[in-house]
C-alpha cells in the first residue's frame, strides 16, 4: 500500500513504501472489487457502490462512467490526494471506503483550488468524509463492518415457530405487481425451513449498524431507548451528522449565485444531492427532482401547480381510504376551489386496497389518482404499479406518496410509471425540512411555478418575469441547502446497506413483532394485509391507546399512539386511535421482546400502575 506523506508545500504526494504485513495496492483493489461484488442483495450485474467520482447520469438517464475532465485538477477538500494517488493506479476513489482503515499520519488538508466555471466540485460525491476525508477509526462504521456479518441468528428461532404456526393466506394482487421479496409470506410459507427463506443469509450486523446512530445510545426513564416511532421520523446516522457538519464547516454558502469558491462548493454539493435522489428513485434525470420541505409540501406543490392547471369543474380526483391527511386535504382544497370531486378507494378488512372497487371509480372525469405506496397507519403496501397503470388507462395522472415507502422498499419511479412521486427526507434517515417531488419531465416543464422569488427566475422586468426551467422554477428563494446535502448522505448510507438487505431484515422484524403481539390476549392488530412494511398498529382491550403509549414510554419504548394523521382509515376500523410501533433496520428482536413484554403485562392487568 502506498502511504501518502506530506510534501513541503502542505499538499501530499506519493511516498513511502509498503506497510509490512499489509497487502499491496493491486491486492487491495482486487479485494475491494470482490467485496462489493459479493454484497448480499446486490442485483446481479449491478454494482452496490455509490457512483464513483465523475460518474453520473446524463439527461438521457444513461450512466456515464468517464470522469469529468473538470474533476481531475480539483482535489477533494477533505483529501489532497486523488484516487490514484491514494490507492495506486486504477483504483477508484470510492473504493477507499471499502478498504481497511490504517492509522496514518494525516497531511494537512489543502485548500481546494477554485477552478472558474467548475460545476462539478462534489459531483458524484460518495459522502466525502467516508470516501476520502481522514476520519477517526470509530467513524468508519458503515463502509465495511456492516456487511456480510452474522446478524440473524436470533431470527432463526422465531422464524421456525412462525413457519409452523402460520396459516396459508390468499394470493395478494400486490405480490404479482412487484416487490414480493419484501413480504411476510416469502419468509413464512408453511413448511418452509427457515434456512430456505431469504433470511438464511445474514443481511447485515444490526449491532454494527446501531453504532452508526448515536441517539440509539440514549436512555429514557433510566432505560435504553427503544425507537419504534420510525413512521413518524427516523434517526440520523453519524454519516449524515458528519456531512451536515462538514457542509457548514467547509462549504456553507448560498447557491447558484455568487461566483466564489464556497458558492461553487455549496452548489455542487446541493446538485450532487439532487443526482443522488434521482438515482435513488430511478428517475431519468436530476432535472425531474424538486427539493421541497417534505412530502406534505410536495403534494401541495403538485396540487397548486399541476392541479390548478389541470383540474376543473366536474373533474374527479381519486385517493384511497389509506391516505395520510397530507394526501387528502390538498386535494379537498383543490376540489373545493375548482368544483371537482374526491372519490375514495375502499379497503378490505385487512387494510388492503380493493382493486375491483378502484376500477369502478375510474372514468373519463378522473384526472388524478393520488395513493400512498405504504400506509403510515397500518403499514399496508399497496399495489401501486397496478393502480398507476389503471389510472393511465383511464387517461388520468398518478401521484404516489412514498413517504413511508422509501426507507423500506426499493423504489423505481420509471418502473412504477408514476407521474409524480413524493417523499420526506426525515423518514429516510435524513434531516427534517427536506423532501422531494419527482415529476415526469414533460409535466414539470408544463406546470406553472407556485412561488415567486429569487433562484427561480431567468429574467425580471416590471412588465414580466421569465422563469428558469424545472426544477429551479419550483425552488424559489434560498432552499434548505445543507439538509438536501444531508439527504444525499442518508441515501448513500441506505444504498450502502442495500434496500434489499434492509427489506429482508425488517421483514423478519415485522413478522416477529406481529407474531408476538398477536398472541397477547386482548390485542387487536389493525392492518393485517399480507403485504406490509414496518408498522404493527394495535389496540389493547381495556386500555386507551395513550395509556399503552405511556406505559411503553416508562420502559424507554417510543411509539406513536393516536390517529397518525390518518383518521379516515382508522374510522374504517371503528377506531379513533391505535398504538403504532413502527420499525427500522436498526431495531432488534430484543427490542420487540421488550415491547411485547410491556403489552403482555398490561394485558394481564398488571400494567395499570405503570401509567
Ligand atoms: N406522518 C408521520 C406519522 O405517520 C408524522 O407519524
Amino acid at each position: 500500500m502506498t502511504i501518502p506523506t506530506p510534501t513541503s508545500n502542505g499538499a501530499a504526494g506519493l511516498g513511502g513504501g509498503a506497510i509490512p504485513g499489509l497487502p499491496d495496492e493491486a491486492t487491495l483493489a482486487r479485494l475491494a472489487g470482490e467485496f462489493f461484488a459479493a454484497l448480499p442483495g446486490a442485483p446481479e450485474g449491478q454494482r452496490a457502490l455509490p457512483l464513483l467520482q465523475g460518474e453520473g447520469r446524463g439527461e438521457d438517464g444513461v450512466l456515464r462512467t468517464a470522469p469529468s475532465p473538470s474533476l481531475d485538477p480539483i482535489p477533494h477538500p477533505a483529501s489532497p490526494l486523488k484516487g490514484e494517488e491514494r490507492l495506486g493506479p486504477g483504483v477508484p476513489e470510492a473504493y477507499a471506503a471499502a478498504l481497511p482503515r490504517v492509522s496514518l499520519p494525516q497531511p494537512p488538508v489543502a485548500a481546494p483550488a477554485f477552478v472558474p466555471g467548475s460545476a462539478h466540485y462534489f459531483q458524484g460525491e460518495a459522502s466525502p468524509h467516508l470516501a476520502a476525508a481522514p476520519l477517526p477509526e470509530a467513524e468508519n462504521r458503515v463502509a465495511a463492518q456492516s456487511f456480510g456479518l452474522p446478524g440473524e441468528a436470533e431470527l432463526h428461532g422465531f422464524l421456525a415457530d412462525i413457519a409452523r404456526e402460520r396459516a396459508p393466506v390468499p394470493e395478494s394482487p400486490a405480490a404479482a405487481h412487484g416487490g414480493s421479496f419484501y413480504f411476510l409470506d416469502s419468509l413464512e410459507s408453511p413448511g418452509r425451513a427457515p434456512e430456505a427463506g431469504p433470511t438464511a443469509r445474514p443481511p447485515f450486523d444490526v449491532n454494527a449498524i446501531r453504532r452508526d446512530f448515536p441517539i440509539l445510545a440514549e436512555r429514557v426513564n433510566g432505560k435504553p431507548l427503544v425507537w419504534f416511532d420510525n413512521a413518524a421520523t427516523t434517526h440520523k446516522p453519524q454519516a449524515v451528522l458528519d456531512r451536515l457538519a462538514w457542509f457548514y464547516a467547509h462549504e456553507n454558502s448560498n447557491i447558484h449565485r455568487a461566483a466564489h469558491e464556497l458558492a461553487a462548493r455549496a452548489t455542487d454539493a446541493y446538485e450532487a444531492a439532487r443526482q443522488k435522489v434521482a438515482r435513488f428513485l430511478g428517475a431519468a434525470s436530476a432535472s425531474e427532482i424538486v427539493f421541497v420541505r417534505g412530502a406534505t409540501e410536495a403534494i401541495n406543490l403538485v396540487a397548486k401547480t399541476w392541479g390548478a392547471q389541470n383540474i376543473g369543474p366536474g373533474d374527479e380526483i381519486v385517493v384511497s381510504l389509506l391516505e395520510h391527511h397530507a394526501n387528502i386535504v390538498p386535494w379537498q382544497q383543490l376540489a373545493a376551489d375548482k368544483g371537482a370531486r374526491i372519490r375514495v378507494i375502499p379497503v378490505d378488512d385487512s387494510g388492503q386496497i380493493l382493486l375491483d372497487e378502484y376500477r369502478k371509480l375510474l372514468n373519463d372525469r378522473t384526472k388524478l389518482v393520488a395513493v400512498t405506496q405504504v400506509s403510515n397507519a397500518l403499514g399496508t403496501v399497496t399495489p401501486v404499479r397496478e393502480i398507476v397503470e389503471l389510472a393511465h388507462r383511464a387517461g388520468a395522472k398518478a401521484l404516489v406518496d412514498g413517504a413511508q415507502a422509501v426507507s423500506h422498499l426499493r423504489v423505481n419511479v420509471q418502473a412504477l410509471d408514476a407521474d409524480f412521486y413524493v417523499f420526506s427526507g426525515h423518514k429516510v434517515f435524513a434531516p427534517t425540512g427536506i423532501g422531494v417531488v419527482y415529476g415526469r419531465k414533460e409535466l414539470l416543464e408544463a406546470m406553472p411555478p407556485w412561488q415567486g422569488g429569487g433562484n427561480m427566475i431567468a429574467d425580471v422586468t416590471f412588465e414580466r418575469t421569465l422563469y428558469q426551467p424545472a426544477p429551479n422554477k419550483f425552488e424559489a428563494g434560498t432552499g434548505n441547502i445543507a439538509d438536501a446535502v444531508g439527504l444525499g448522505a442518508a441515501i448513500d448510507y441506505v444504498e450502502r446497506l442495500g434496500l434489499e438487505n434492509i427489506a429482508r431484515y425488517e421483514h423478519g422484524l415485522l413478522a416477529y413483532a406481529t407474531h408476538g403481539l398477536s398472541r397477547i390476549p386482548g390485542v387487536r392488530l389493525v392492518g393485517t394485509a399480507r403485504d406490509k412494511a414496518s408498522v404493527a398498529s394495535f389496540v389493547l382491550d381495556g386500555y386507551r391507546t395513550e395509556e399503552v403509549g405511556k406505559a411503553l414510554n416508562e420502559e424507554g419504548i417510543a411509539v406513536r399512539s393516536g390517529h397518525h394523521c390518518a383518521q379516515p382509515i382508522l374510522r374504517r376500523f371503528g377506531l379513533e386511535a391505535t398504538v403504532r410501533p413502527s420499525f427500522a433496520f436498526y431495531n432488534t428482536c430484543e427490542e420487540v421482546d421488550k415491547l411485547v413484554e410491556v403489552v403482555r403485562r398490561l394485558a394481564r392487568g398488571k400494567g395499570r400502575g405503570l401509567g
